[in-house]
Order: C-alpha cells, then structure tokens, then sequence
C-alpha cells in the first residue's frame, strides 16, 4: 500500500452504457441499485461477483424511502446530480481499473470540498489534494522526519466523505465501503505546482481500491443541511456521561494505584477538577492486555475506584487490540481456544510486532469474537475501571507487512476490513461496559475510526507534538472530524511527544478548554503536563480555562443533547452558522455551538487577525465590551484569549464550580447577551441525571427561554416543556446596556455583579 500513488482517471474504463439495471464498462458488466431517500438523498451500489460484499460491520440509517432523489442514469452509461440550487446538472461517471473503482464527477471551476474527516491539512478547505483513507499508526509508518511539523497522511482515522460546495449550495458524497479510499479535488493553489504532476485532476476522483462500490449523494442545501443529514446516516453520538466531558488528566507512566492517589492528592490541593485520570500501558504486566501488573492496585482497582469517586474522578485503562503471543497467558489461551484471531492465509494467528513483542490480533469482524471480547471488557468494568481507551487498532501491527493478517477465519483479505477494525474494538468494548453496567451510558475513547464511530467512540487526534503546527493543525482538523460525522473529537492537550514550554501549553490549554473532547495527555520521558507541574503562575492560567469548561460544562453538554437530536456538530466551522465565503478559509478560528467564538492564539506571535462575522456586534469575553468591527486585531495577553459570544445568545453557566467537578446541572446561571439593536432569540435548556438511560423515558427537565429586547426593554418569557425532574430557579444575568427587565411578565430588580468562573469584572446586570 503506498500512500502517494492515486489511481490515474486516464487508467480507468469508464461506463458507456446503462439501462436501469445495469452498467457497461469495457467488457465487464456490472449490476446496479439506485435508491433515493426522503430529505434528497440517493444510494448508489454496484454490484461485481468478482469482487467481495463490502460486509460494513454498521449499515447506514436511511431515512423513509423517496420516488426520487438527486442522481439519475444516462443511457450512455454516465449519470447526472441535479442539486436544488445548482444551476445545471454535474455529470458523473463510474470507471473500473482490475479492483479499483472511481466515481469521476465534472465540477466547476470555483467547486470548493471540505470533511474528509481527520486530516492534517493545515486548512478545512479540502481543494487541491490527494488523499488516502487508511487508518495508518503515523509513528510507526511514516519516519519522524516527515511528522515533525509536517502534514503526514493518512492518519489514524477514516471517513471518506466530501461536503462539496458549488455556487452557494453544498451536496454530501459518502462513500461507504471499508476497503483503502482516495480521493483527489481539483482547484490546486497553482502556485504549488512545479512540476506537472502536482496539478491534480480537474474533475473530482473519489473511489476504492476494492469492495463494491457503495455511494451516498445527500443533498443540502446548506452545510448545516447537509451535515445533519449525514450525521443521521452515520449515526449520531449517544448523549454522554457529563463526566466525560470534564477535564481529563493522563500521561504515559502512571504505574498503579499510587501514582493516580498522588495526582489526586495534587488535583485537589491546588483546586483543580478533573474528572478522569487515565493509565497507559504500565499497569498491565507485561503488556499483556486485561491483566494489572502486580502490586499496581494492592487492594484491586475497586479500592482505588472508590477513593477517586470521593473526589469526582474515574480511572480510564488503556487497552489495545493486540494480545501477547504466550501460551499460558489465559487471554492468549482462551483466544487460540476459540479461534478468535485473524489468521494468515496458511491458517496460522497472524503475528505483529507491537508493544508485548509478538502480538497477534481478535478478529473484530466476526460477531462471536465481538461477543468474546465483550466479557473481557465487561469483567474490566465491573473490576472497578470507569471507562475505556483503546488504542493502536489501525490496527498497529508495527514493523510487520499487515497484509497477510486475515479476517474471518482467513477467508477474507486485510485490505476488506482495515478500515473497520478499530469500529468492531469500539462496539464490543462499548457492549461489555453496557453489560456490566447497563444503567450507565458508558464511555470509550478510541485512536482510529470509521462512519458508525460516532455511535461508540469519541476519537482524539493521535500522535502530536508540543509545537506550533500541531497546535494550528489541531483546528482544522477537529473542523473536519466535526463535519465528517464525528462530533465528540479532541487531541492531546498540549501535545503527546517533546516537551511542552510553558507558554505553549497555556496556548494549548486556551485553544482546547472548550473542545467536545479535553484530555491533557503526554508521552514518557517528556516534561510533565500535570497543571500543577508548571510554575505556579503558569497553573493558576490553566486552572482558570479547567474551571471555566466546568462552569459552562451546561452549556457543552446541552450541546451535546442537541446533536443527538439534530446532528448539528458541538465543534464547528464558523461557516456553519454564518455562510460565505470569507469564512471558508477561517481556519484559526471556530465555533463551540452556536454562541461561543474562538479564536485563540496558534502560533508565538503578539498579535492576529480576527474575523467576527455577521452583522451583528459580539461581545468580547476577555475584554467585557460589545466589539461591532468586522475585523480586528487581537493582542496576546497572558491570561486571555480572544473569545466573543453572538449577540442574542444565552448561555448556561454553573453557578459553582466544585473542585470535585461535580456540577449541579441545575444550579446555573443563564447568560443572556444583548447588543443594542433589538433580539428576539430563543434557547433550551435540559437537566438530566448526567449518567443513565432515564432521559429516554422522559427522566429530565427542559425548559425553553424566549428573549425579546427593544431599546434595553428586555422580555424573558420561560416555558416548562417537561419537569419530571422538577423545576429550578432562573436566574439571568445579562450582558448589554439593559434598562428593565421582565421575566414571565413581572418586573425584576436589576443589579450589578462580578462573574466568578470567568474571572473578570464586567458591567453586568443580573435579575
Ligand atoms: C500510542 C498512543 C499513545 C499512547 C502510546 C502508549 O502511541 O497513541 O496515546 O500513549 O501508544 O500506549
């Protein structure tokens, strides 16, 4: 498998014939199904008996059937997507070269792509490039060289998906098939090309190096449409446990129960909540997955468990999908016994060489291996452990050619299911923490991924660096995630290898405090990344961006609720909510909701640019002032950050932030920001129990906010839409030039006050 050679579209045989049932391409003839779903949507397949059934371990969601959608085929074999708010149809073609196919569709000129999932970039716009779907361990295939400060690629996860913007419409193109991906966009920077080869192809490539070939065309019109529905395709993210959200402390190193009782100890001593405390590869004994080194927890991890719960933190294991090879190891034992590892094509368990030594590897792809696997992760939970991270399952297999690692019983090839390995790992561990605990949503992170993730895993960006390019590339990258159907994204908070600088880090902490998913993680050897680690100064910075996650923890995690009903990403572009091109190219600056702005500092410089777009003013947090220009220049300060909130926006803030972390979903403050121009906004707020299934059953309270305001006359009018769960006072402060104010139609008295969690005076009036 080479990462840089693209099937060339000259090397294709194109289709030049079709009939409703069929596609001629040369020769060879190939069975269609055309389908078309509500909302716009059209399902393409093409069917081969030379080739193998794409055995997707998730099918997609679609939605009620449709008489017709976006795409329809031409006699002469080619096939057109007329799009609602493109002005003529584009034409598609279908091509064939031995195994690989290719979805080859005319654009024009100023088509623009963005998704493509986690890519390191450098931009969320997606033109000009060539690219691998492969879900690579970066360390491990690409020298240090090339990763240092450099865009590698593939990375570790797959989602080869396009939204593609033509006009001032976007359209979705998804292509649903584990086998390695491509996907080559026209409209290079022609000033990057020197020598012809550079140039990419003027239409847009996108297929499979295998597989049959499986398309989804989603009409838009707008992102946000598009987005939505192809989240609910994928599959959206279950709501979470809260306490996932809260801030997560690991670090390559901790041994066992005494180390995680030292960071505790510190956690509180210096004030700081967090809510996870995270163990690498050294509790195991001997890298022997589901076993504990010996003394690592001398009264066993329920012990340790239940004297982290007394300060709100849970401990997260690391698991990776390799077992040791060594008879008399029970998992190795058991696993052979059972026939539960991919094979070589002589029938023998495929051997890596990763982190034990030789590793060979279960088979996620078959149902009774999930189901094994299962009861190993649910006898981890019920040993004490309050999550899971797995990890190294691109699959890593190190130094090893993977391609003779087999799957289903050695009948089908590595390439059929790559993509799909680490998704198999995601739902048999997410399966065995349900098991053990099935009043309580569990909680996985995983390193590589593919469309379904979404409904088992948060992902975080692999391997970084503490430099400047990772922490730059680290939003484009999540923008991508956000939009490719993978919402509940992060990255190693201040970086994985090197040494962190002070000031880095607190660039680092500033950029991500807000991220759906906030983990501090660094690699051994490395200067230590605990907050309380740094000078004093430089902790007291990084407590106030923990504690101000926790105090708007209702605010995220209400975000989190929407999507599940929405599909709306937590982390987005700022295109998303404000269309245009200006915005495209924004890659220095994103969105937390709708409200939130940021656009923090990603590279040492004193000063940047800042976009604020609409029309309307924002209100700069850092500052406590209404910012009406359209751009502007931000100065670095030490303990700032350029954050600004949309007019009109109410934002919901723990009134308290304890250093347990753990927050009264009800004891909240709501944010109501008003410009001077008249709003009219509306927001709804939902407390649950943070952890269990009760809210399917209707175990929560919702309340919804409407807020009128004319010439700082505001109008706050709240309806009860359930309260199963109680009500709860409503407190509003509010941020404007406000002269009265009304809350369900009486008056309330206004005054001023200092906001706490946001550390700063502001001229605030609270009713
Ligand atoms: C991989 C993971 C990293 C982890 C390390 C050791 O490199 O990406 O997060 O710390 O393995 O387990």
């Amino acid at each position: 498998m080479f990462f840089t050679k693209f099937p060339h579209r000259a090397n294709m045989t194109f289709a030049e014939r079709a009939d409703q049932l069929t596609l001629q391409c040369g020769k060879r003839a190939f069975q269609m199904r055309l389908r078309h779903f509500e909302g716009g949507i059209s399902h393409l397949q093409i069917f081969d008996e030379d080739r193998l059934e794409n055995g997707c371990l998730l099918d997609l969601i679609p939605p009620a059937n449709a008489a017709d959608g976006p795409l329809s085929f031409h006699e002469e074999g080619h096939f057109s997507l007329a799009l609602s708010g493109v002005d003529s149809a584009l034409i598609g073609r279908f091509g064939v070269c031995e195994q690989t196919s290719m979805f080859a569709f005319e654009v024009p000129e100023d088509a623009r792509f963005f998704g493509m999932g986690e890519k390191y970039f450098e931009s969320q716009e997606r033109s000009g490039l060539r690219s691998k779907f492969y879900n690579t361990d970066v360390w491990s295939d690409f020298h240090f060289g090339q990763w240092e400060e450099h865009p590698t690629d593939p990375p570790y996860y797959t989602a080869p998906y396009l939204a593609v913007k033509v006009g001032e419409s976007f359209f979705g193109l998804l292509l649903h098939n584990p086998y390695p991906a491509f996907i080559e966009t026209p409209g290079i920077d022609e000033s990057r090309v020197f020598v012809e080869w550079q140039r990419t192809d003027p239409f847009l490539l996108m297929g499979n190096e295998g597989g049959q070939p499986n398309l989804w065309i989603i009409e838009g019109p707008t992102l946000a449409d598009v987005t939505r529905k192809m989240q609910s395709l994928v599959g959206k993210t279950p709501r979470p446990p809260l306490w996932s959200l809260g801030y997560q402390q690991s670090r390559w190193g901790y041994r066992g129960e005494a180390d995680l009782l030292e960071i505790d100890r510190l956690f509180t001593e210096n004030d700081i909540p967090c809510s996870g405390l995270w163990m690498d590869l050294d509790y195991m004994d001997d890298f022997r997955i589901f076993t504990l080194k010996p003394g690592a927890f001398p009264n066993g991890v329920h012990s340790c468990a239940q004297k982290l719960a007394q300060s709100g933190r849970r401990i997260v294991p690391i698991i990776d999908p390799g077992v040791k090879r060594d008879p008399g190891y029970a998992v190795f034992d058991d696993g052979i016994a059972k026939n539960a590892f991919c094979l070589t094509p002589e029938g023998r368990p495929f051997v890596g060489l990763v982190w034990p030594g030789e590793t060979i590897f279960p088979d996620f792809t078959l149902g009774r291996v999930r189901e094994w696997w299962k009861e190993y992760a649910k006898d981890f939970r019920l040993s004490g452990f309050g999550a899971c991270w797995v990890d190294m399952n691109d699959p890593s297999t190190g130094p090893v050619e993977p391609k003779h690692m087999l799957f289903k019983e050695g009948t089908e090839p590595h390439f059929a299911h790559r993509n799909q390995y680490a998704l198999g790992m995601q739902m048999a561990t997410f399966d065995g923490f349900l098991a053990a605990n099935p009043e309580e949503r569990p909680f996985i992170l995983s390193r590589s991924g593919f469309f379904g993730s979404s409904r088992y895993a948060a992902i975080w960006a692999g391997d970084n660096l503490s430099n400047y390019f990772y922490l730059a590339n680290s939003i484009p990258c999540a923008l991508g995630l956000s939009i490719s159907g993978q919402p509940f994204n992060g990255m190693d908070v201040g970086g994985f290898g090197n040494d962190v600088s002070d000031a880095l880090m607190l660039d680092w902490m500033k950029l991500a405090f807000l991220f759906p998913f906030c983990r501090n993680h660094s690699k051994k050897d490395c200067r230590r990344q605990e907050p309380f680690y740094f000078p004093k100064s430089v902790m007291l910075i990084l407590r106030k961006y923990i504690r101000l996650r926790y105090a708007l923890l209702p605010y995220l995690y209400n975000e989190f609720i929407k999507h599940e009903e929405t599909g709306d990403p937590i982390l987005r572009p700022v295109m998303y909510e404000f269309p245009g091109k200006p915005n495209e190219t924004l890659d220095d600056q994103f969105l937390i909701g709708p409200s939130v702005l940021q656009a923090p500092f990603v590279s040492a410089e004193m000063k940047r640019a800042v976009r604020l777009p609409g029309r309307r003013p924002w209100f700069d947090l850092s500052q406590g002032t209404w910012v009406s220009e359209q751009k502007l220049s931000a100065f670095r300060s030490r303990q700032g950050t350029p954050i600004f909130i949309r007019s009109g926006a109410v934002l919901p803030m723990a009134t308290e932030v304890p250093t347990d972390g753990n927050i009264d979903l009800k004891q909240v403050e709501f944010h109501v920001f008003l410009d001077e121009k008249s709003v009219q906004s509306e927001y709804v707020y939902t407390v649950d129990d943070g952890l269990g299934f009760g809210y399917k059953q209707g175990q929560e309270s919702k309340v919804k906010l409407t807020v009128a305001a004319v010439s700082g006359h505001v109008a706050i009018a709240s309806e009860w839409l359930n309260e199963t769960l109680g009500k709860f006072d409503l407190t509003f402060v509010l941020y404007g030039d406000v002269k009265s104010l009304k809350v369900d139609g009486e008056n309330r008295v206004l005054e001023s006050v200092k906001i706490a969690p946001i550390e700063k005076t502001f001229s605030v009036k609270r009713g």
